[in-house]
């Protein structure tokens, strides 16, 4: 069986060829390098966070907080990252995060099919924001057999959510991702100091512009009036109004499996629970939105409150290390965010491809020389707090 960490020994390999990788390795060069490459204001759109951006930055130090337990003559030379979820097995316990400023930021302005085609290169799935710049019927069918599933900022005009996820079921995405934490845009200083808001510039609003109830509440098409209808958005994106009183009317939209994203809380998550939901994604939405205390640190009371329902996981993971981490305080699967985005800047598909590859095969590499085999044996007991 091969493991994700032979991807290393090829690259060895090249080398010899005289040929060095075409990406950065870490995070820090991927960040560099999509600085250089990016226009100011979207490069800051994609990095900056909300208020002082200590969240986001908090984010990814909790994890340097945590350390892995070695053990040693485990018999961990073959590993098995598969996990299963949602009725479908995946290769790795690994997913794309969704991230609503995808299609604007490959060289040819179709972001979100370059990172649909890296998911179904590699089967990692992807959750696919409703802001696009391709329709979400197009990014599924990109995504071959490679489970996608299609994140929904509710609306505050209701039959525009059902036509949402009418689309979604009908386009064969395999579950709904509810983001609740963004009813209302976080206090970004970095595009409050452009002033600047790609979705404000008509951006990735393709599912909206597509959407036939969204159409029939314009006076003009958006073809012939682009500007009406960005206005249209702007009054329709978010509901301030959603309660959990609102979750019955979700949950009874669709019978694809619902998942929350956002949910930092147990007592939410039991209210989610209650509701019948299918799965719980805890996320403070990379510290983009409310200013709070880092998503990784409060996973683990989170995980408890779930009692067995899967919990995905993002906001900070930089690295193969931190997937095994957040893999061991008990997310099912854990979410990559601004590191695929950089790889898609810097290289659409195959940049995405590279990412995925790196954190994969460090991951791997991670459990196996830890002495763990299978994602079953990561657990609490594996971690140990570190100073740092
Ligand atoms: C530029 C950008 C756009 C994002 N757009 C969305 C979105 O459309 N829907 C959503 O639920 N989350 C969105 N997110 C949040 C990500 O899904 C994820 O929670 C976050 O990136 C995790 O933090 P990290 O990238 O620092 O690890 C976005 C994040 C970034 C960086």
């Amino acid at each position: 069986m091969a493991n994700y960490a032979d991807f290393q020994t090829g690259l060895y390999f090249a080398g010899l060829a005289g040929e060095v990788p075409a990406y950065p390795l870490t995070f820090a060069g991927l960040e560099t390098a999509a600085r250089e490459k990016l226009e100011h204001r979207l490069f800051d759109y994609v990095a900056g966070g909300a208020g002082d951006e200590h969240t986001q930055r908090g984010n990814v130090a909790a994890f340097e907080r945590w350390g892995i337990l070695p053990r040693m003559l485990s018999g961990a030379a073959e590993r098995d990252l598969t996990v299963s979820l949602f009725g479908r097995t995946w290769p790795a316990p690994v997913f794309l995060a969704p991230i609503g400023v995808l299609g604007v930021m490959t060289d040819d302005e179709r972001g979100d099919l370059a990172v649909a085609a890296a998911s179904a290169a590699s089967g990692v799935p992807m959750v696919v924001s409703t802001l696009v710049q391709d329709p979400m019927e197009d990014v599924a069918a990109t995504l071959g057999d490679t489970p996608g599933f299609f994140q929904l900022y509710t609306p505050n005009d209701r039959e525009l959510a059902e036509s949402f996820v009418r689309r979604a079921e009908a386009a064969g995405f395999a579950g709904i991702v509810v983001t609740l934490d963004t009813w209302s845009l976080g206090y970004r200083p970095r595009d409050l100091q452009h002033a600047t808001f790609p979705q404000l510039r008509g951006y990735c609003l393709a599912n909206y512009f597509s959407d036939p109830v969204f159409r029939s509440r314009l006076a003009a098409p958006p073809e012939e009036d682009p500007g009406a209808a960005t206005v249209q958005w702007a009054l329709t994106f978010g509901n301030p109004a959603l309660t959990w009183d609102d979750l019955m009317w979700l949950r009874g939209l669709t019978e694809l499996p619902l998942l929350l994203k956002g949910i930092c809380h147990p007592a939410d998550v039991r209210r989610a629970r209650d509701a019948g939901v299918d799965g719980i994604y805890c996320s403070n939405h990379g510290g983009r939105q409310a200013a709070s205390a880092p998503a990784v640190d409060l996973l683990p009371a989170v995980v408890d409150a779930a009692e067995g329902l899967p919990v995905l996981f993002d906001s900070g993971v930089r690295s193969g290390v931190d997937v095994v981490k957040a893999l061991a305080l008990g997310a099912t699967a854990v979410g990559i965010g601004r590191p695929y985005a950089y790889g898609a800047v810097l290289g659409g598909t195959a940049g995405v491809e590279f990412v995925l590859s790196c954190l994969l095969a460090e991951a791997d590499l991670t459990m196996g020389l830890n002495g763990y085999a299978s994602i079953a044996e990561l657990d609490r007991e594996v971690l140990v707090r570190v100073e740092i």
